[in-house]
């Protein structure tokens, strides 16, 4: 829900390099031809076709910052066919003639901005909207884009595999970071734009639909078709957002500490519910005793039955793809919902605050457990030779062609745990906590997380982050 100087950096430049198409609103309303005053409001610019991630540059859009997403899809697994109608609520950053949003394949039927038409053109993933009257800056806006088609999910050249929308034989398996949200509805998608989401689902009778937060009210059946409606009202990036679709096993009740918490799985993993519910609410609840208070309004978890072989942390509502989620993996989805959900990176090279933090978490339990300590652990990864990649890979700058490099989970992890024998174990535990409370819902950098390391510590850390996070060769 906040802009970025970057993003508006972007957005001037692509001023700069663009006449202006459209004058003010003011003068369009007026129409008076009146000469414009030394207050006459900036003249109406395209968004800049990025939100100002130079590693990602078409994600995200400049121009605006979306509070609200309302998202209404019918899918129908026999035919792949989806059916949507989005609305976003946004405030303008910039007086507007026209803005973009990120959608990937999907035919548009219709675009209004305010409830009027809008005309809008294509280009790649980039849906350019051009509203019949430009929008003023700081102006508060509805876009409503009504779409159909396939869903084609997403394909990562590095070792992601498939993303996205991805369909499968009873419904759906939704997955999307980084950047694949536009695979099945359109979006600002990059996580510098966090919103709240609505979700109204329609399925077939007898499959069930699964998206982030709280159910609102009961599903209704009507003419064969089941609708389902979500709600996730704490700020959300768009990668976590998710229609897990399909035949699942439910249990729903709250952990011992008094958190919802709903557990799902596919019926050829119907053996891993209860371990599911019983362990996603155990570390639910010790997680608040470590980084602070739950943020959101309910825990869980869901177990497809499409082999992607790994797990998402989507807000509330981990998913796990065709295993049976042990103990650690259960763990590592849970910690991001503080790390990576909550706080959020404003840029992709800022990747280890997500995933070092949520295998340090790993760590952290094993230790909790009276298992292997995190020290054990860290000298383990510590001691492998100086030739191993993880020392060529700085995991502070993640890789746009290799986001989820090894280094970014165990070197990140690295990281932390030299961080907490400089500081000390009191320092360090009250610094997790205190970094959550900081930026509960917001944005973080990595910059942020050593100048608050340096303040609670009183410590200069300069060395020790320059050589864990940004030297490609293995710290002493
Ligand atoms: N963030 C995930 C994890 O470490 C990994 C991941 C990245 C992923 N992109 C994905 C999983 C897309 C599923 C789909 O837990
Ligand atoms: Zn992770």
């Amino acid at each position: 829900m906040r802009s970025r100087k970057v993003a508006l950096l972007a957005a001037l430049i692509s001023a700069l390099a663009c006449a202006p198409v459209d004058g003010p609103r003011q003068s369009v309303e007026r129409g008076d031809g009146a000469p414009p005053s030394a207050s006459a409001p900036a003249a109406a610019m395209p968004g800049a076709p990025g939100i100002g991630d130079t590693d990602f540059p078409k994600d995200g859009n400049g121009g605006y910052d979306v509070s609200h997403y309302d998202i209404a899809i019918r899918y129908t697994p026999a035919t792949k066919r989806l059916d949507g109608v989005t609305t976003i609520q946004a405030a303008a950053t910039q007086a507007l003639s026209s803005f973009n949003l990120d959608l990937s394949g999907l035919d548009v039927r219709q675009v209004t901005v305010d409830d009027t038409p809008a005309t809008y053109t294509r280009q790649g993933d980039e849906l350019t909207v051009r509203p019949a009257r430009p929008i003023g800056n700081s102006s508060r806006f509805a876009v409503k884009v009504s779409y159909s088609g396939v869903p084609e999910p997403a394909k990562d050249q590095g070792n992601l595999g498939t993303y996205g929308f991805v369909p499968t034989a009873d419904g759906a398996f939704v997955a999307s970071e980084p950047n694949g949200s536009k695979t099945w509805f359109p979006a600002n998608d990059h996580p510098a734009d966090k919103a709240a989401f609505d979700f109204t689902i329609t399925v077939p009778a007898g499959v069930t639909a699964l998206a982030n937060g709280e159910m609102v009210g009961q599903p209704t059946t009507a003419g064969g078709k089941t609708t389902y409606r979500w709600r996730e009202r704490n700020p959300m990036v768009t990668y976590l957002a998710t229609a897990t679709l399909g035949k699942f096993e439910l249990r729903q009740g709250r952990t011992p500490a008094g958190i919802a918490n709903l557990a799902a799985a596919d019926p050829r993993f119907k053996s891993s519910l209860d371990r599911l519910y019983t362990t996603t609410a155990e570390v639910t609840d010790h997680w608040t005793t470590v980084f602070g208070p739950y943020p959101f309004g309910s825990t869980g978890g869901v177990v497809d039955d499409y082999a992607a072989g790994y797990a998402l942390e989507n807000q509330t509502k981990p998913l796990y793809g065709g295993f049976d989620p042990g103990e650690s993996i259960i763990v590592h989805e849970l910690a991001h919902q503080w790390f990576g959900n909550s706080l959020s990176i404003r840029r992709w090279k800022d990747l280890w605050l997500n995933e070092g933090f949520a295998t340090y978490a790993e760590w952290l339990w094993s230790e909790h457990k009276g298992r292997r300590t995190a020290e054990a652990i860290f000298t383990q990864y510590h001691s492998r030779p100086a030739t191993d990649p993880i020392w060529k890979y700085p995991p502070g700058r993640a890789r746009p062609d290799d986001l989820f490099n090894q280094s970014v989970y165990s070197r990140g992890a690295m990281t932390l745990h030299a961080l907490r024998k400089a500081v000390g174990d009191q320092t360090f535990f009250q610094l997790l906590k205190q970094w959550a409370a900081d930026h509960r819902y917001g944005h973080v950098t990595t910059d942020e997380f050593v100048a608050l390391s340096e303040r609670l510590s009183g410590k200069e850390l300069d060395a020790l982050f320059d050589a864990w996070l940004f030297q490609p060769r293995r710290p002493s």
